[in-house]
């Protein structure tokens, strides 16, 4: 019999404030992966996820990488019980926090400010992934402070790298295949469905990212001396990005939908079902029409459809009044965010030969790869899942929807490959979060949920019995 979970959800709530002083600790570290310049502070927050874990009882430490280090934990079941085995990841690097001066507070200063929806807490990496990994961090703590035990057998996985491609992710998890076996991986780096609605992720799109460098001629130019005598770069870069998507919405790179598959009746009307709001969801962004691929809803481009966007631009002169120059190169930032059964290789060579078959004569390219990962999707059905289902429905007095999202865990997809396992996304951000933006907030109550939920789960999870699951 599992431990009672009442005495758990009373502790989380009487230090509650004490909690949201942890997160807050833990925000004020500015562990920037993809800059090294940060690269201390980087290691200081997964440092700091150490030394609370070893607080709390786990056996931790912090492993070197390549990259950034890696924090792995364990934690005994209770004795002699047949308990699952439970991997839980979280990744303690945020993105950078430009543009500052959109900022109404420090970014790394956490502020609570009062929202519509009550308090909320900003900074970067509030929502994404700090005040996320911190549910079930603090769950585990008031578990144990209760029970002096945890219920199930844990494993703690929290990388650095996650904003920045996880380019260690995959050697590390293969190398150290055996100390991070487990029965599932749960996974906190997603949303809910609203504020009220606690939402299990099962979809989540892949993604393949390049940098391309259009080369032209060897030097800068005067644009008088030279504009119309030669291929600006720019002109030229602008022209070919301008033809991969059409005025549908259609991603124009050859074989692109080839492996796409076509939604069922039944899909498109489950994902109707869900009710989604697109007026609402594009007012909260100041819009009053969206775009996409003609013939799909809104729901069904984010989650079901593949993408392809330029994410950033850099060329000529960008500093402030007129220069009147052709730069010698011209430089983008494309990505396709891709959906199941597609296969990452063949769509970066297709974008590849893509831009290759557009080339200015004379004229190169430099490609950089930054991101290869395939969509992916977690079965639907297992006892784990209904744990969670159960566990959310204890907090939150309604069942949980099941959901898909347009971005992107590459580490659900290398634990499937490599560990061979599946992950359960359970997430408490929300759509206005402001992800990856200025301003980022996590709702304070998300954030006292979100904790309550992982406790709910662990009591859930206690009862899935191995023998169950072990395949017949
Ligand atoms: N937390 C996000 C993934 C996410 C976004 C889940 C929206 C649910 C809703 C994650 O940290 C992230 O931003 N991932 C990157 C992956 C990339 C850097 C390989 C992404 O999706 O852009
Ligand atoms: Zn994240």
């Amino acid at each position: 019999m599992p431990l009672p979970l009442p005495p758990v959800i009373d502790q989380i709530d009487q230090t509650f404030d004490a909690s949201l002083e942890r997160l807050k600790d833990l925000l004020r570290i500015k562990s920037i992966s993809t800059d090294s310049s940060f690269d201390d502070e980087t290691r200081r927050a997964g440092q700091w996820i150490v030394d609370q874990l070893s607080e709390i009882g786990f056996d931790v430490s912090l492993r070197d990488t390549t990259g950034h280090p890696m924090v792995v934990a364990h934690h005994e079941g209770p004795e002699g019980e047949d308990v699952p085995h439970i991997l839980y990841y979280g990744h303690y690097d945020v993105q950078p926090p430009d543009p500052l001066e959109l900022w109404d507070s420090e970014p790394f200063d956490p502020t609570i400010v009062d929202g519509p929806r009550g308090p909320r807490i900003v900074a970067r990496g509030a929502v994404d992934d700090k005040g996320q990994l911190m549910t079930f961090v603090e769950a585990f703590r008031a578990w144990k402070s209760v029970h002096g035990s945890l219920p199930v057998k844990i494993t703690v996985f929290i990388e650095g790298e996650e904003e920045s491609g996880s380019p260690s992710l995959d050697p590390f998890l293969k190398e150290n295949r055996e100390e991070l076996a487990a029965d599932v991986c749960v996974v906190c780096d997603t949303g809910m469905w609203d504020i009220d609605t606690p939402a299990i992720t099962y979809m989540l799109r892949g993604l393949v990212y390049i940098e391309a460098t259009l080369h032209g001629p060897s030097h800068d130019l005067h644009s008088g001396m030279f504009g119309g005598s030669l291929h600006n770069p720019c002109n030229a870069l602008c022209r070919i990005l301008g033809e991969l998507v059409d005025e549908d919405g259609r991603v124009q790179i050859p074989g692109f939908y080839d492996d796409v598959l076509e939604l069922s009746d039944e899909e498109r009307t489950q994902l109707s079902n869900l009710g989604f709001d697109g007026d609402a969801y594009l007012g909260e962004l100041g819009l009053k029409e969206g775009f996409g691929e003609t013939g799909y809803s809104m729901l069904e481009r984010l989650w079901t459809r593949p993408t392809c966007d330029i994410n950033g631009l850099l060329g000529g002169y960008t500093g402030e009044g007129a220069k009147t120059v052709i730069g010698a190169s011209a430089m983008a930032k494309i990505s396709c965010r891709l959906v199941a059964n597609q296969n990452p290789q063949k769509i970066y060579e297709s974008l590849v030969s893509f831009l290759e078959a557009r080339t200015p004569p004379g004229y190169r390219w430099d490609i950089l790869q930054h991101g290869n990962s395939p969509a992916i999707r977690v079965p639907t059905e297992s006892p784990f899942l209904e744990a969670a289902l159960a566990g959310l429905e204890t907090t939150y007095g309604k069942k949980a929807v099941l959901i898909g999202t347009g971005g992107s865990i590459p580490l659900v997809g290398s634990i499937q490959e490599i560990l061979g396992f599946d992950s359960l996304l359970v997430g408490f951000g929300l759509d206005d979060d402001r992800m990856h933006s200025p301003n980022e907030k996590f709702e304070v109550k998300c954030y006292r949920k979100g904790i309550e939920s992982h406790a709910a789960i662990l009591h859930q999870l206690a009862s899935v019995s191995r023998q169950a699951m072990a395949p017949t």
